[in-house]
């Protein structure tokens, strides 16, 4: 394989000098006596797709809940852009420009389309205090324009939609409010070919945007096809980080399962 870099990874050395737009330093984290993260570093820049691997029971949901704010660490340090910061509620993560787009997906089945986009934080005609539905479809829709997603039509309630639709939606409600980071856990596990690539795409824009994005995913061909960088988790702990152009599948499967320990030691 060739060591010459590419275009895209000459731009991240570029900014490699800024500080992360995320970083988590001894990350920890107990559920009574289960211990599900132990140690673990993990480092998010702008303009990157982080793909977050790991075998079932790995610490993934563990870590991208706690970025988002649903549940606290028990021992580590959070960085945002450099600066020590807790998020203590999802709110609160939604203020730092932090969004995410959980495993089982939090969509209203009996709200249309713009009404998702906007569950929560419905844009308010001030001096009525009414919901502002002309504003709210109009930035709806050049949100999704911009990442081009298959929505038959924003009116539609998201019962009648199928399984990557929902998921578009979903990314699509992190991608409008999402200024730093988007973290979507496992968001091609129900789709088929088509769909996929369609959230591939949507990654792709956000990343282009500036954007950090964790993708967490059991897949190996999601993370190689667009991921700039895999971290790899087992049994809670840091167990690789590795490149989609420098490293196999091979290697990576070998620190998911730990079959690399058994020759000392992992990652690149
Ligand atoms: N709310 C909870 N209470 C107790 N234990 C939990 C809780 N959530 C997760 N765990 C445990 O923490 C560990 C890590 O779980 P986590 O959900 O982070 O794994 P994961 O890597 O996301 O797995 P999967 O690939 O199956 O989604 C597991 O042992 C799990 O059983
Ligand atoms: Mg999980």
């Amino acid at each position: 394989m060739s060591v010459e870099m590419t275009d895209r990874e000459r731009s991240r050395t570029a900014d490699a000098d800024a500080p992360p737009l995320l970083e988590l330093r001894g990350a920890s984290k107990a559920y009574g006596n289960v211990q599900a993260l132990t140690d673990v570093d993990f480092t998010v820049r702008a303009g990157e797709v982080v793909a977050l691997l790991g075998d079932n029971g790995a610490g993934k949901s563990t870590l991208v809940k706690a970025i988002a704010g649903a549940n606290q660490l028990t021992s580590g340090e959070m960085l945002i852009a450099g600066s020590p910061t807790t998020i203590s509620s999802p709110a609160e993560a939604s203020r730092h420009g932090i969004e995410t787009v959980y495993q089982d997906l939090a969509l209203c089945d009996n709200l249309d389309v713009t009404a998702n986009l906007y569950l929560g934080r419905e844009l308010r005609v001030r001096s009525l205090g009414m919901m502002d539905q002309i504003a709210m479809e109009k930035s709806a829709q050049a949100v999704i324009a911009d990442l081009a997603a298959t929505i038959p039509s924003l009116d539609r309630l998201v019962s009648g939609l199928s399984g990557g639709q929902r998921q578009a939606v979903a990314v699509a409600r992190a991608a409008l409010w999402g200024s730093r980071v988007v973290l979507l856990d496992e968001p091609t596990a129900a789709l088929g070919v088509a769909q996929t690539h369609m959230v591939y795409e949507l990654v792709r824009k956000l990343r282009d945007r500036g954007i950090g994005v964790v993708v967490v995913t059991h897949n190996m061909a999601d993370a190689f096809a667009i991921a700039d960088r895999i971290t790899v988790l087992r049994l809670g702990r840091n167990a690789g980080e590795f490149s989609p152009l420098r490293n196999t599948p091979e290697q990576v499967v070998a620190a998911i399962t730990g079959a690399d320990t058994l020759n000392g030691g992992h990652g690149r």
